[in-house]
């Protein structure tokens, strides 16, 4: 195994003051446990220190880093430069910010417009189950939490719906979808009727192909289309029940 690797990154930048977006190219030698963060942060101290890119927590929990590496949507703090050489199967990367919101310098976007499809869907309990008499705090059995743990470690990166291939401009996106699915399988949330009203609307589950683009690049290894199909096919209540 290779220690070090000869690396071309080519990546997308864009100059919100001339408005220009082009393509640079960078060769740097690195090492093979380099994550794709390390390599922007060497750029930065070795060759350009104005290239802009994101991360907050560098180790795949806040979703911040995400960006297309080889048009493949992925968290660039997690990506090793041996598992992209292997995984790729050549040493240079086309890096671009995700397509969901507007990119406001690099590979930086204004994520803030993406999560307004999140925030659309009301993404925590909108009505508690009444606690126990004894005002203990609501329990919930691992045989309960089962069938959607793994829904809950959605961090929010948009790699789903980067990847998405519906069309509809309006379309609430994967991971928004999950965020109220999330909340439609927890015992706790008492409000259905509200989540299905947005679930089932122009903007929903609808609007989505069954492709499975998002199961296929989410780092979390959630299969969204899974839970998506599961409120397509009126799991949570029927669609009747939406106002
Ligand atoms: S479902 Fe997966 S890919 Fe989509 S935002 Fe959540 S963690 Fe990211
Ligand atoms: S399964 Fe649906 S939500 Fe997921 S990528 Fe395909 S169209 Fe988008
Ligand atoms: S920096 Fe937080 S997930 Fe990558």
């Amino acid at each position: 195994m290779e220690e070090n690797y000869d690396l071309t990154l080519i990546i997308h930048r864009y100059d919100p003051d001339t408005k220009r977006s082009w393509k640079q190219t960078y060769h740097l030698n690195a090492g093979r446990i380099l994550r794709f963060v390390d390599l922007f942060r060497k750029i930065n101290e070795e060759e350009d220190p104005g290239l802009a890119w994101n991360s907050s927590c560098e180790h795949g929990q806040c979703g911040s880093c995400s960006v297309k590496i080889n048009g493949k949507p992925l968290l660039a703090c997690e990506l090793l430069v041996e598992n992209a050489v292997e995984y790729f199967g050549t040493t240079t990367f086309e890096i671009e910010p995700l397509n969901v919101a507007p990119v406001i310098r690099d590979l930086v976007t204004d994520i803030e417009k993406a999560y307004k499809r999140v925030d659309k869907v009301k993404p925590y309990i909108i009505q508690s189950a009444p606690l126990s008499e004894k005002g203990e705090a609501y329990s919930i059995t691992p045989d309960e939490m089962a069938p959607y743990i793994n829904a809950t470690r959605c961090i929010n990166c948009f790699c789903c719906a980067s990847a998405c291939i519906s069309s509809h401009r309006g379309f609430l996106g994967p991971n928004a979808m999950l965020a109220s699915i999330v909340r439609l399988m927890d015992p706790r949330e008492m409000e259905k009727i509200e989540r299905l009203r947005v679930l089932y609307s122009d903007q929903g589950v609808c609007r989505c192909h069954s492709s499975h683009a998002c199961s296929f690049v989410c780092p979390k290894e959630i299969d969204v289309a899974h839970f998506i199909a599961l409120a397509k096919e009126g799991r949570f209540g029927s669609k009747s029940q939406k106002k």
